[in-house]
């Protein structure tokens, strides 16, 4: 019977066939122990001198990391193996005979590994990163169909600049200019006001010159947008969204957590309603905690993010930012209209800001002065405007860095090991 690493618990005690690679391997004159990986999991193979024809346990010996075979063996029940099942193997047909492998057991340096980013895909960790990227885009499906939302799709190609025009990549657009999308925001807005509470999921364009662990050129972020929902009901709806993605990912990725060995004590503990603080309370906080040089008016870098991270066990809003640091089409507070109403979402342990989000303008003078003291070229807005213009309705939304977030859960130092093929500052190979 042909199956996948994954589905051996439904054969316990019978023969099965997989197709595989050699993961790792060690073998004595007696016994050899084979690492094999299919894509759906990793599995033990043993194959016994005294039990096979001698032909199959000399390819068990010789065979080489990364070298593809069809593998048969029984599956048996196995308590110590992280799978729960080890496979006695009675026979081996080699596919391809892999040479010279260059990703072996011992240490690599990180640039050598980016270097073959296309092969070190394959080892367990980046399998398991990969695994919970994908459990992150299952549960925000299902959490938002669940909730009502349609998947809405904006376009890649624009001519408009919803975060501000420094961090654009510019490209020709026949006799146009255009860029590659920042934020599919705009016209989630525009689908909202159709559609009444919509999503997106697509990768977006910052050409940042930013070189952190949390900065990637090309994301994915996850944009939902919601007609008639007020600053309130916005926290609401991302408080509930993460709650449900992180306890999808230790429902569903329990070993590939262990696997990446996070501690999941820290992510059980996520569940709605997270805190909130305001920016001036902020401020603040950080005073007292020594960071005497920031003032009033002032972004928070990572140091700053952490400090305020650090005193929550869940993720904390920072709401209302000053309107002089935020994006044109924010709406300031009745209260003070020096500060929007936003908020940003920072994760605990230090992963930094993982969403940020907002009520927008949905006054269409406000919005006409705000695109003017931007120094945006209106006539890429007119369309936006026409949002304010026909049934304008109080509406808010936000958007989820899907990399970041994939780093938080499963620990990683950089997120340049949570998408498949990173494009970072200095990297576009592979
Ligand atoms: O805070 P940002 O820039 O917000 C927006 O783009 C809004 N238009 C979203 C909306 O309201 N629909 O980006 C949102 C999130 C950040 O919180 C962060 O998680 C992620 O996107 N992000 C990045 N992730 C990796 N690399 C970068 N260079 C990122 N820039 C933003
Ligand atoms: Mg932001």
């Amino acid at each position: 019977m042909k199956t996948t690493i994954a589905n051996v618990g439904q054969f316990v005690e019978k023969e099965v066939t997989i197709g595989a690679w050699i993961a790792n391997k060690r073998s004595s004159g007696k016994i050899a122990f084979l690492q094999l990986r299919d894509g759906t999991g990793f599995i033990q193979g043993v194959v016994v001198k005294a039990e096979v024809e001698e032909s199959i346990f000399l390819k068990a010996k010789n065979i080489t990391q990364e070298s593809s075979l069809y593998v048969t063996g029984i599956v048996r029940e196995d308590e110590r193996a992280p799978s729960g099942y080890e496979l006695t193997v009675t026979n081996i047909e080699v596919i391809h005979e892999s040479v010279d492998y260059p990703i072996t057991p011992k240490e690599h340096g990180t640039e050598f590994l980016m270097d073959h980013r296309h092969l070190w895909l394959r080892s367990k960790k980046q399998h398991a990163t990969m695994k919970v990227r994908n459990e992150i885009i299952r549960a925000t499906y299902e959490f938002f169909n669940k909730e009502g939302f349609v998947k809405v799709d904006p376009p890649i190609l624009t001519g408009s600049a919803p975060e501000g025009t420094t961090e654009l990549f510019h490209t020709k657009y026949f006799d146009e200019d255009a860029y590659l999308s920042q934020s599919g925001q705009l016209y989630m807005e525009a689908a909202a006001m159709a559609l009444g509470k919509v999503f997106s999921f697509g990768p977006t364009f910052r050409a940042e010159k930013s070189k952190t662990r949390r900065h990637l050129i090309e994301f994915w972020m996850i944009e939902p947008e919601m007609a008639f929902y007020e600053f309130e009901d916005n926290l609401q709806v991302q408080e509930q969204y993460v709650a449900h993605i992180v306890q999808s990912v230790l429902t569903h990725c329990s070993l590939e957590l262990k696997t990446l060995g996070r501690d999941t004590s820290k992510l059980e503990q996520i569940k709605a309603p997270f805190p909130r603080i305001t920016y001036d309370d902020a401020i603040q906080f950080l005073h007292e905690k020594g960071f005497d040089d920031i003032k009033w008016g002032e972004d928070f870098g990572s140091p700053h993010e952490t400090a305020i991270a650090d005193s929550f066990d869940k993720p904390v809003f920072i709401t209302h930012w000053p309107t002089s640091l935020k994006p044109f089409y924010m709406q300031p507070s009745k209260e003070n209209p020096d500060v929007v109403l936003c908020a940003d979402l920072i994760a605990p342990e230090g992963y930094g800001e993982i969403i940020g989000g907002s009520e927008r303008i949905h006054d269409a003078a406000l919005l006409e002065q705000r695109i003017n003291e931007h120094g945006l070229d209106k006539t890429a807005y007119e369309w936006y405007l026409h949002l304010r213009q026909y049934g304008s309705v109080p509406h808010s939304g936000f958007g989820l860095g899907l990399e970041r977030t994939v780093a938080w859960l499963c620990g990683s130092e950089h997120v340049r090991e949570t998408i498949p093929f990173p494009r970072l500052l200095n990297r576009l190979y592979p």
